[in-house]
């Protein structure tokens, strides 16, 4: 049996660079390591540390799976560094992924900001290769900026796939851009979805979150429709440090995909 606290290794097989701040990293994994759309992974650098991620990549590969990296401080900044040949350790799958049964059958809105369209797009991937499983998939994606559009090359090809559509947007007004400009929550506002027959997933940055969690429920949401992944710190990530507990829940074990109706009570929901 696999000790979960130790480190698998894995191959970095290529790096993708997406934005000047985010890259895909794809490894090659010693042991295929099967997992669930929205679980996440700790990527291990010796002398450096380890790092909680969400695979970007489809479960139906289980041995080859990608992870998609802001650089945000210390170990992202040395995950950045790796080029194709270097080794990662990898320890998961850990938690909870996105309900899949809670789904079916119904439109999903997927609202994603900055680099949180990478725990998405592992959910896109699997609706993808289950037509017909949702009437219909609605993605809705903010960045900052043009260039920090993560998948950029991909839109076309989701939005060409029959009851998919995907709408950007960015912050402010950028030179060659003719795209939506605005907050993500803005793609929310009069959106043609039977909000009684849909379900909301979103994630990104917490203050995103929140704002898109109101947006949804000012358009007619319940909160048992929305699904959002509350990304604590965390350290063991199997619910034995405490690093990542909020009041009676384990973020590594219980999340970090939650269900709005379960945490809507805590002010640390956001
Ligand atoms: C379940 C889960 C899934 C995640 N998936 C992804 C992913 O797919 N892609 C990705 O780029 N990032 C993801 N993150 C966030 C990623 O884990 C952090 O950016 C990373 O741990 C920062 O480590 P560091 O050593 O580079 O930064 P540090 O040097 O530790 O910190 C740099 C800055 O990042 C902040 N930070 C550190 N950890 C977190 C965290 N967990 N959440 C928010 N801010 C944090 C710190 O407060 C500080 O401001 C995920 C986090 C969780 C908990
Ligand atoms: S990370 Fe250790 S209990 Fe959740």
């Amino acid at each position: 049996m696999r000790n979960d606290f130790l480190p698998m290794p894995a191959l970095v097989e290529d790096v993708i660079v997406e934005t000047p701040t985010i890259r895909t990293f794809v490894l090659q994994l010693a042991e295929p390591m099967p997992f669930r759309a929205g679980q996440f992974v700790q990527l291990f650098l010796p002398g450096v540390g380890e790092a909680p991620f969400t695979p970007s990549s489809s479960p139906s590969e289980p041995g080859r799976i990608e992870v998609t990296v802001l650089a945000a401080g210390r170990v992202t900044a040395a995950l950045h560094e790796l080029a194709a040949g270097d080794e990662v350790g990898v320890r998961g799958p850990f938690g909870r992924g996105y309900p899949l049964h809670e789904l079916e059958g119904h439109e999903v809105v997927v609202v994603g900001g900055g680099v949180g369209l990478a725990p998405l797009r592992s959910l896109l991937y699997t609706l993808f290769e289950r037509p017909g499983f949702a009437r219909r998939v609605s993605i809705k994606y903010g960045a900052r900026a043009p260039q920090e559009l993560c998948f950029r090359s991909q839109y076309a090809d989701w939005a060409a796939r029959p009851d998919v559509d995907v709408t950007t947007t960015i912050d402010r007004p950028s030179a060659g851009w003719n795209g939506r400009v605005g907050l993500v929550t803005t793609l929310l506002d009069g959106v043609d979805v039977d909000v009684r027959d849909a379900c909301a997933v979103s994630c990104g940055p917490e203050i995103m979150l929140k704002f898109v969690t109101l947006k949804l429920l000012e358009v007619g949401y319940k909160p048992p429709q929305i699904y959002l992944s509350m990304n604590r710190k965390m350290s063991c990530g199997m619910g034995k440090c405490g690093r990542c507990q909020i009041h009676n829940f384990y973020c590594c074990q219980d999340g970090p995909v939650f269900n709005y109706a379960e945490v809507k009570w805590m002010p640390e929901a956001f």
